[in-house]
């Protein structure tokens, strides 16, 4: 209600028209501030990558010098198309419309999905992360839901004063104005964290899902090796 009521006066307005421009001044893509945490969790097994929504294919072309071969899949032709770029001089990508249920029983290691799995049937996809992981294989999903809970406002709150701060790190000078790359197909999140983490808890017993800066949450997952 505080909140409610700090947003529509007019300091809220002001000030949320100050932190737009401030961050806008000083961007940074919340998506591939996590690419370092998905390098830094790797599976052993590194035979087949599956970049599930790979956009424009940045993180696949990252993956590629870590697995004998990465799939970048992605249902829009655009990013499909850019993606053949980003990776054309890399020979171990290969870029896909395929979907999650045409994949075989254990055959990937990696299964990473970035701002992606909401754009799914999430149930349905975990099911099929599970059943097509290897043993030992490994899915980092990097997720986001919007703020149900107090914990989730607490987290947006922490997002809305690291951002700008990330921003400076990251780019101290104002960008240049310059055209921005080719937009996303983007789909506002529905279900919550907790939604989430109950069908995450389901499919992918022990998971670790966890609150993140930058409006992010992440998912970790290794199959049993029985
Ligand atoms: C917000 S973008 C994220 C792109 C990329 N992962 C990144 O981090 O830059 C979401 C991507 O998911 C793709 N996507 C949506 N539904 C999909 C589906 N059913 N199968 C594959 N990709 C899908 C969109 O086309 C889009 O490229």
């Amino acid at each position: 209600m505080v909140l409610r009521r700090l947003g529509e006066s007019r300091l809220g307005r002001d000030g949320a028209r100050w932190l737009r421009e401030l961050n806008e001044r000083h961007a940074w893509s919340h998506n591939d501030y996590f690419h370092s945490w998905i390098l830094a969790n790797l599976p052993d097994g590194r035979a087949k990558a599956l970049d599930m929504g790979c956009g424009r294919g940045a993180l696949a072309r990252i993956l590629a010098s870590h697995f004998d071969h990465v799939v970048a899949a992605d249902a829009d032709a655009d990013m499909r198309r850019i993606a053949e770029i980003t990776s054309a001089d890399v020979n171990n990508v290969s870029i896909t419309g395929r979907q999650l249920d045409s994949w075989a029983d254990d055959s990937i290691d990696l299964v990473t999905m970035v701002a992606v799995l909401h754009h799914l049937d999430i149930d349905d996809a975990l099911s099929h992360i599970e059943r097509i992981l290897t043993p030992s294989g490994r899915v980092l999903v990097v997720g986001l839901a919007p703020p149900r809970s107090v914990r989730d406002l607490m987290w947006d709150a922490v997002s809305i004063v690291t951002n700008p701060l990330i921003g400076f790190v990251h780019r101290p000078w104002p960008s240049p104005v310059t055209a921005p790359p080719p937009p996303f197909p983007v789909k506002d999140p529905v279900l919550s964290f907790d939604e989430i983490g109950g069908m995450v808890e389901n499919r992918l017993p022990g998971a670790k899902m966890r609150h993140r800066i930058g409006f992010r949450h992440t998912i970790e997952w290794t199959k049993p090796d029985v």
